[in-house]
Order: structure tokens, then C-alpha cells, then sequence
């Protein structure tokens, strides 16, 4: 009898474990960094925003979720350069004119060499 309450207990454990694995996969990273060309990297706190904005769409209605698609569909001519950009730095600009809390609307703030 023991022994079948620890081996219960082991496979709810191991599930458990499998649950929180698959959740942090499906979200993606904590932090992300993107390729803003000749401006240089932009370091994205994706689970900040995940967090923050709640609604995935979005950002990923522009683009899937997947790490590098930004820089691929940009390099194949499906996504305009800056298309993505715009979208980050149109809401940050947006919430400076409510005089609310933002991220970075100047360049060198996003960007770092
Ligand atoms: C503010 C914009 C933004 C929001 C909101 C956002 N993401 Fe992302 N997400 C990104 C960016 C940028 C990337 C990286 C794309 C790239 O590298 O080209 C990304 C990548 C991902 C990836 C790919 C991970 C991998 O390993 O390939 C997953 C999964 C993901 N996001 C899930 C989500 C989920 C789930 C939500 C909502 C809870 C969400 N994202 C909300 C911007 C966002
Ligand atoms: C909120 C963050 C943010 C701010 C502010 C920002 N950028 Fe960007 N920028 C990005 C992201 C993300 C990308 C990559 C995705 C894209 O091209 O849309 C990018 C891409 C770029 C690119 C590369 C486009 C290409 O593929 O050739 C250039 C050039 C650029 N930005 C210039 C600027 C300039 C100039 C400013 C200031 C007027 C600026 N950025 C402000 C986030 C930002
Ligand atoms: C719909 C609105 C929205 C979009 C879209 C958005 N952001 Fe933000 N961002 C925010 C808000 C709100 C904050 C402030 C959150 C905080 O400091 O708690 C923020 C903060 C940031 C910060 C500063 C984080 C820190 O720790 O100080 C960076 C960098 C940033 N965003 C980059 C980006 C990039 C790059 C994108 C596009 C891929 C993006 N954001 C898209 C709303 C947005």
C-alpha cells in the first residue's frame, strides 16, 4: 500500500514537472535579443511585455513564434523592415503621450552597438 501511494506520488511529481516544462516552452524566452541591423541589437524583455500587455496577438499577429523569424521573413521580403520596430516603439510613444509607464521611444535606448 506504501508503496503504491509513493509510486502515485512520484508519477504526479514527474507530470507536474512535464506541465511547468511544456508552459515555459510554449511562452518562449525570458529575454530575447533581436537584430536591428546597421543601429545594432535590441535587448526585448519578452516576458516583461508578456506579462505586461497580456494579449500575445499583439506582437504575434505581425509575426509567429518562433526565436529568428523577424530577421528571416525580412530577409525573404515578407515583412518590411522596421515593421516590427514600429509597432514597438508606436505603443511606448503612445503610452509617453498618456503619461504612463513605457519602454524606450529614442533609438539609442533600444538600440546598443
Ligand atoms: C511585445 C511583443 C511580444 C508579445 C506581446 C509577445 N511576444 Fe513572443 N516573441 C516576441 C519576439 C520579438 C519574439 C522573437 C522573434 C524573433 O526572434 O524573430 C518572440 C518569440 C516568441 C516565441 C518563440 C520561442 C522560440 O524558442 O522559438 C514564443 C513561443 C513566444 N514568443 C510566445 C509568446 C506568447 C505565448 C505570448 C503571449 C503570452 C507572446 N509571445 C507575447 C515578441 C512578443
Ligand atoms: C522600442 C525599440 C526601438 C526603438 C525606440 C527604435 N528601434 Fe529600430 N528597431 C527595433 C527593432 C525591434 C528592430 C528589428 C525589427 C524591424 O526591423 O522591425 C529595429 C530595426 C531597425 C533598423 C534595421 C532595419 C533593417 O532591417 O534594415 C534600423 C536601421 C533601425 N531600427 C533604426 C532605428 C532608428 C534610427 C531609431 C530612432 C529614430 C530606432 N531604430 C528606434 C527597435 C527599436
Ligand atoms: C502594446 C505596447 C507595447 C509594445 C507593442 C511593446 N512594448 Fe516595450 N514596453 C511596454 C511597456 C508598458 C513597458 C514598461 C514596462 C515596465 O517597465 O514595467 C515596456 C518596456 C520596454 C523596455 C524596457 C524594459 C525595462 O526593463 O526597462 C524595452 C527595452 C522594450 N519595452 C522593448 C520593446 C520592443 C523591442 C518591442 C517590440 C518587439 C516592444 N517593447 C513592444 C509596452 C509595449
Amino acid at each position: 500500500m506504501k508503496s503504491k501511494i509513493v509510486v502515485l506520488c512520484v508519477v504526479f511529481a514527474v507530470l507536474s514537472a512535464a506541465v511547468m516544462a511544456a508552459e515555459v516552452i510554449k511562452k518562449g524566452p525570458e529575454k530575447i535579443t533581436l537584430d536591428g541591423g546597421s543601429k545594432g541589437m535590441i535587448h526585448f524583455p519578452h516576458r516583461n511585455h508578456q506579462n505586461n500587455l497580456g494579449d500575445c496577438k499583439i506582437c504575434h499577429s505581425i509575426f509567429p513564434q518562433k526565436l529568428g523569424i523577424i530577421k528571416k521573413l525580412k530577409a525573404e521580403g515578407k515583412l518590411k523592415k522596421k515593421r516590427v520596430m514600429n509597432n514597438c516603439r508606436g505603443c511606448h510613444r503612445k503610452l509617453v503621450k498618456q503619461g504612463k509607464k513605457a519602454g524606450p521611444t529614442s533609438c539609442r535606448k533600444c538600440h546598443s552597438k
